[in-house]
């Protein structure tokens, strides 16, 4: 069975009736969202979608969704990363929703991820790098503060975010601390916000093509 699919189906287990879902976006996100499209939870559940496309593709498949603001909380969040190493840090933002996906999950209950096994890493950004949503004003000025600090930095070319800014890939030059980088990363003025997820409490479903491991 496909990996995506098989994680995919295994998070519907974690949803419940009458849960406020949040929905995650990539493609293994959009899996679970056409699952829960074609579950008998589809018309009682609503979601809270990370992206317009996962709004749009909920919306396709008949999962009602509403504004984050119109909810008090989010029950579950079920959403995909780029790389969880040991300790359960994740990255996320390849596909550049990286804010909405994090202001997603602060505000669930409960967050699920959903992986195949190749996005086990040793270390965060042993594979991709770290992408930084930034403002457009002084995006120049703000790319070369990120390179002070000791990353190097390159502008995704032609992409613009839902929230109509700008996404760097950066990777840190020297070793790194994951929590102080964050914080340096942080205090930088027209930084948005990064795709390290670090900490809190949440569960890694990773799927081999044959069965899906629980971590956390
Ligand atoms: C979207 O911005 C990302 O955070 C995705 O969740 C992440 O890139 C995983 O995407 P795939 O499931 O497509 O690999």
């Amino acid at each position: 069975m496909d990996k995506k699919e098989q994680v995919a189906e295994e998070a519907i287990n974690y949803i419940a009736q009458g849960n406020v879902v949040g929905l995650g976006s990539g493609t293994t996100a959009s899996q679970f969202i056409k699952a829960l499209g074609k579950s008998s939870l589809r018309s009682k559940i609503v979601g809270v979608a990370t992206s317009i496309s996962s709004d749009r593709l909920a919306r396709e498949v008949g999962i009602k969704t509403v504004d984050i603001d119109s909810v008090d909380w989010i029950d579950v969040t079920v959403d995909g990363a780029d790389e969880v190493d040991k300790d359960l840090n994740i990255l996320k933002g390849g596909g550049g929703q990286l804010t909405r996906e994090k202001k997603v999950r602060n505000k669930s209950k409960s967050y699920i991820v959903i992986i195949s096994d190749d996005k086990l890493v040793g270390r965060i950004m042993d594979r991709f790098p770290l992408p930084v949503e930034v403002l457009p004003f002084g995006q120049k000025t703000t790319m070369k503060e990120l390179e002070a600090i000791g990353m190097t930095c390159q502008l995704r070319g032609g992409f613009i975010t839902d929230n109509g800014n700008l996404v760097c890939d950066c990777k840190p030059l020297e070793k790194f601390d994951l929590q102080e980088l964050d914080q340096r990363i942080k205090s930088i003025t027209g930084v948005v916000e990064t795709g390290l997820f670090l900490g809190g409490k949440k569960k890694i479903l990773v799927s081999n093509g044959e069965m899906v491991t629980v971590l956390g």
